[in-house]
């Protein structure tokens, strides 16, 4: 049995790791504005190979808001991005990432999207969430993860907003392994679904 789960294990990182950094480092990102917006919300992501972008897009498009992407300007391509990826999630790295910061003051709704890296948040999120000023702010938090979360590290990221004065009014884990796009888009409609509605009154 053990050796079963190492080799599934095994399998499990040396095909994260093949996967390819979908974009490159150096485009500018900028803020891509909902067409109306009363909402006032605005959807923070980072993605490595492109699955939290579907889940950060779809969530734009069901509230119609402001999208903005966080890069982050280390080379996290291929087997190597992997495995320094997973070094800096251990060591706490702050990483370099464009935009440092951004004016959220129009904003009540963040929600912020981040794929999960050796059960955490990725350093390029957590990074931006450090600066970030929470206050009188709801909060979503989406995971993007092959299989999991550790649950009590999503814990340990809520009682940070909320020692910061935000309110985490929500939180889930879109799991992508052997999901398709459209399956992913599905899985993420799913989980907003009470936002959405809420959005809407
Ligand atoms: C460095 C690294 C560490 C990862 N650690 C985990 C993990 O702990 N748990 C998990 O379920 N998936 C893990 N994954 C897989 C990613 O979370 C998953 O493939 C996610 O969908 C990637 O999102 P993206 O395509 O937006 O980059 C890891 C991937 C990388 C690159």
């Amino acid at each position: 049995m053990k050796i079963i789960s190492a080799i599934l294990v095994s399998l499990f990182f040396v095909i994260a790791g093949c996967q390819q950094a979908s974009s490159p480092v150096s485009e500018n990102p900028e803020v891509i504005h909902g067409s109306q917006n009363k909402s006032k919300a605005i959807v923070l992501y980072y993605s490595r190979t492109g699955s939290t972008r579907v889940v950060a897009k779809t969530i734009r498009e069901a509230l119609d808001c402001d999208l903005q992407e966080i890069k982050d300007l280390k080379d996290r391509s291929g087997i190597k991005g992997f495995w320094v990826g997973m070094k800096d999630v251990s060591d706490k790295v702050t990483a370099e990432i464009k935009p440092q910061t951004l004016d959220l003051d129009a904003y009540d709704l963040i929600v912020i999207c981040s794929p999960v890296w050796g059960m955490h948040f990725t350093p390029a999120i957590t990074t931006f969430m450090s600066s970030m000023d929470f206050k009188d702010k709801r909060i979503v938090l989406a995971a993007v993860a092959r299989m999991n979360m550790k649950a009590e590290n999503m814990e340990e990221l809520k009682k940070d907003i909320s020692s910061k004065g935000g309110e985490v009014i929500k939180d889930f884990v879109i799991k992508t392994w052997f999901k398709s796009p459209e399956e992913i888009k599905e899985q993420t409609k799913q989980n907003i679904k009470d936002i959405t509605e809420l959005q809407s009154k």
